[in-house]
Order: structure tokens, then C-alpha cells, then sequence
């Protein structure tokens, strides 16, 4: 039995595809290994959204090579480099890679792989076609912890924003049938998973005939056994109000919202294509507010887009304070091949004044983490225990709350899965503490 092994850059879709990847492999005769020595075929599954992923997985393909000291190790590409670097990827004479396949392109895997043992490398193995139609609802991936099951919804992206990739590595959007949904749903739930996180990479965007994201959540909601529902990624141009009264009056879909913000001034997000304005942006958010108080709010930003000055810049300040973000994830602008972006505007932004931006919105976010935090000592939260120890302390258990923030307790006699109700104690920027008050039925 040939033994694979699989290592996994980027976003949560991609950890989704490498389980989608163990499924289809395992079910052709391959044995999953988890070392990396051991193996015979060692698969990249790539990300391309900034550049400092890419750089990793080259530096990788050469490691993987040097380490198994030229034995029979083949090595494939997969993932979002290999539809948006396929020349690169295939043209490179001293890239000891055997195959890629694109992210529309698992289910041919074990064909290819079959190739490459035949034909050998001569002509590089590959298939990177996009397609409009493949959503793998037929493939069921192997699922981690046993508390939190990942879905895959909708796949793909329209939206274009001129910075992104993703449309150019992941193609065009398309939904999975709701019943098809509901009943990889209903199946997690009888194998004990307390909780599912759809995904997308418009997430928000999700539509199959007439049938809405809105919709969907509420179905996803009648399972029983299921008691939260997460979703990401949104983006904020679909959020209509039906889908927001949802999501606030819904007692199983969490209160949080990822709300990608990019930036915050209205000549960068026409120029970024994000179809908002700082003031919808923020209406949104008042919105939200209105309908659940408490909602958890997160965001993407990008400082130094091209062209992007001090002062419109400080647009993007302005909106964190005002929003005042439970947590944000903060990026340097940075050039991807094929994008709108890269082939109109150059990246002129110098490296310093990226850097400079990025470390004041750092600060500001960990201030504003800190506080809100802070905020929620003395209250009673709904935790879902989901490890039994941390590497840092095997007398801790760790599980989220409703707003998907870590909570810290001492490890008691509980177990993963669990539904318990936590007095806040304690609160750094990035984790809550406290003690468990009451073990839930549930
Ligand atoms: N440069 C910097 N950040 C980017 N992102 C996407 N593309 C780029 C890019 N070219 C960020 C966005 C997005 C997140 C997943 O990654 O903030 O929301
Ligand atoms: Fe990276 Fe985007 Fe592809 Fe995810 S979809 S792996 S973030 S390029």
C-alpha cells in the first residue's frame, strides 16, 4: 500500500480539501500517513493569497527533496498555487515536482498519480481545469476533533475584488444543494458533532435555486443534536435583513460576524471593487448592532493598497475605532499574479510605510481586544469544551463561547463535546478564564 502525505497551506477551505483529498485517496487504496519520511507521495495542498505563502511552499518542495535524499518520493501540487502558478510551477526545470491538481481537480487524483507512475515525469502530470458545477457533495472528508465539523456549502468566488486571487485559483461560485446539506448535517450529528461551520468563500453568497443563505441556516437549525451553527467567510454586500434577523434571533447560529472591512476609505474600496462604501459599511454595522447587541464583530484589513495615502488611511483608523473589532486579522498589500489590481495599479506603497500602518492597526486592535474582553468578567458564558489540554498546561480545558473566543478553566472531570456555563474571571487580548458554574444537559 502506497502511504501519502499531506501537508496544508492557507485557508479553512484548503484544511477542508485536504480531508476532501484524504477521502478520495483512501477510498482508491492509499494508506494517510502522517509522516512525512515515511512516505511515498507527498502532496502540497498551496495557498497564493500573499506572497510569503508561496515563497514557503517552494522552499518546501526543495526540503522534501534534500531530505529523502533522492529516494522515490513523488510530489504533487495541489491547491490554489497550482491553477494560479501553473507555469511557473510546471516549466521550472529544478522543481523536483511529479503532478498538480487544482482545487476542482481531487476527484482525478488518484488517476494521476496512477500517471505518473506509468509515464514518469517527463511531461509533467497535470490538471488544473476550473469547473462550474464540481461542489464534491458526493465526497464525505474525514472530520478532526469530533466537537466541530466543517461543511463546505458554496465554492468559488464572482465577487472580483481587484486584489484577490481567489477567483482566478477557485473559479466560479456554486452552491451545494440544501437537502444535500441538511443531510451531511443530520449524519455529523448522529457521529456526536455539537457543531458545524459552513463554509465559502463568499459564504453569505450561498443561492441554489431561489434557495438563500438565510434559508439554509434555518434548516441546517432544525437538526437535532446540532446546537450551534458557524459560518466564514462573509462579505459585508450580503447581509439583507432576513439573513441578519436570522442570525440574531436564532438561538444555534452563533452571535459573531466576520465583516472583511478591507479598508476604510471610499476611494481605495472603489478602487478594491468592494462594492460598499464607508458609510454602508458602517450602517451595516449599526444594523447589527441594533438587532443583537452583543454580536461579536471581527475583520480583514489591508493597509498599502496602491496609491493608498496617510490621510485615507486614516479612513480605515477611523473605522476601527469606531467599530471597536473583537479581533482583526491586518495584511500588507501584497501583489498577486492575474489581478486586476497587479495589472492596473502599481504596488507603490514603500515597504516601510506598510509596515508602519500595520503595526499602528495592530495596536489599536490589541487595545481594543483587550477592552472588550475585559468587558465580559463577571458574566455567565455558554462555553462548548472542545480540548482536553493545552501543550502549555494539562491541568486547563479550553472551549469557545458563543462569540467564538477561547475560554480557559481548570480541567475538572469534563470532557470534549460538553456544554457547560463558565463565570468569567479573567481576560487577556486574546483568551478568556474562568470556572465552570453549571455542567448543561445538552
Ligand atoms: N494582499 C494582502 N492581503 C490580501 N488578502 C487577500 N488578498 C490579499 C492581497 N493581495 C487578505 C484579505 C482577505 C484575507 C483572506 O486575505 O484581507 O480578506
Ligand atoms: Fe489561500 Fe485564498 Fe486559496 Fe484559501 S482560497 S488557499 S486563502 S488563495
Amino acid at each position: 500500500m502506497k502511504k501519502v502525505y499531506i501537508e496544508t497551506y492557507g485557508c479553512q477551505m484548503n484544511v477542508y480539501d485536504s480531508e476532501i483529498v484524504k477521502s478520495v485517496l483512501g477510498k482508491s487504496g492509499y494508506e494517510i500517513t502522517d509522516s512525512e519520511t515515511e512516505a511515498d507521495i507527498v502532496l502540497l495542498n498551496t495557498c497564493s493569497v500573499r506572497e510569503n505563502a508561496n515563497r514557503k511552499v517552494y522552499n518546501r518542495i526543495h526540503n522534501i527533496k534534500h531530505r529523502q535524499n533522492g529516494s522515490e518520493v513523488m510530489i504533487g501540487v495541489l491547491g490554489c498555487m497550482a491553477t494560479n502558478f501553473r507555469k511557473q510551477l510546471l516549466e521550472n526545470p529544478r522543481l523536483p515536482i511529479d503532478f498538480i491538481a487544482g482545487p476542482d481537480s481531487y476527484k482525478r487524483l488518484p488517476q494521476l498519480i496512477a500517471d505518473v507512475s506509468t509515464n514518469g515525469t517527463d511531461s509533467k502530470n497535470f490538471d488544473v481545469t476550473l469547473s462550474e458545477f464540481e461542489t464534491y457533495s458526493d465526497v464525505y472528508p474525514t472530520q478532526g476533533s469530533g466537537v466541530n465539523a466543517w461543511i463546505a456549502v458554496m465554492r468559488g468566488c464572482d465577487n472580483f475584488c481587484t486584489f484577490c486571487v481567489v477567483p482566478y485559483t477557485r473559479g466560479r461560485e456554486r452552491s451545494r444543494a440544501p437537502e444535500n446539506v441538511v443531510d451531511e448535517v443530520k449524519r455529523l450529528a448522529e457521529q456526536g458533532f455539537r457543531q458545524v461551520t459552513l463554509l465559502g468563500q463568499n459564504v453569505n453568497s450561498y443561492r441554489y435555486e431561489g434557495k438563500d443563505f438565510a434559508y439554509l441556516l434555518e434548516k441546517i437549525s432544525e437538526v437535532p443534536g446540532i446546537e450551534r451553527i458557524r459560518f466564514t467567510s462573509p462579505h459585508p454586500k450580503d447581509f439583507p435583513r432576513n439573513l441578519l434577523r436570522v442570525i440574531a434571533e436564532n438561538p444555534k447560529v452563533c452571535k459573531q460576524i466576520h465583516l472583511p472591512l478591507q479598508a476604510g476609505n471610499d476611494r481605495i474600496l472603489e478602487m478594491m471593487n468592494r462594492t460598499y462604501s464607508q458609510k454602508e459599511y458602517l450602517e451595516l454595522v449599526d444594523e447589527i448592532r441594533r438587532l443583537c447587541p452583543r454580536m461579536v464583530l471581527t475583520t480583514d484589513i489591508i493597509v498599502g493598497f496602491p496609491t493608498e495615502t496617510e490621510e485615507e488611511f486614516e479612513d480605515t483608523v477611523k473605522v476601527m475605532e469606531q467599530v471597536e473589532y473583537d479581533s482583526a486579522f491586518i495584511f500588507k498589500y501584497s501583489e498577486r499574479p492575474h489581478t486586476v489590481a497587479q495589472r492596473k495599479f502599481p504596488d507603490d506603497v514603500p515597504e516601510a510605510v506598510k509596515t508602519e500602518r500595520i503595526v499602528r492597526l495592530n495596536e489599536i486592535q490589541k487595545k481594543h481586544s483587550y477592552q472588550k474582553n475585559l468587558a465580559h468578567i463577571g458574566e455567565i458564558q455558554e462555553v462548548l469544551l472542545e480540548e482536553e489540554s493545552t501543550k502549555k498546561s494539562p491541568d486547563e480545558f479550553q472551549g469557545r463561547n458563543d462569540g467564538n473566543k477561547i475560554v480557559i478553566v481548570p480541567r475538572g472531570e469534563y470532557h470534549k463535546g460538553q456544554f457547560v456555563q463558565v463565570r468569567i474571571t479573567g481576560a487577556t487580548p486574546h483568551v478568556l478564564r474562568g470556572e465552570v458554574v453549571e455542567v448543561l444537559g445538552k
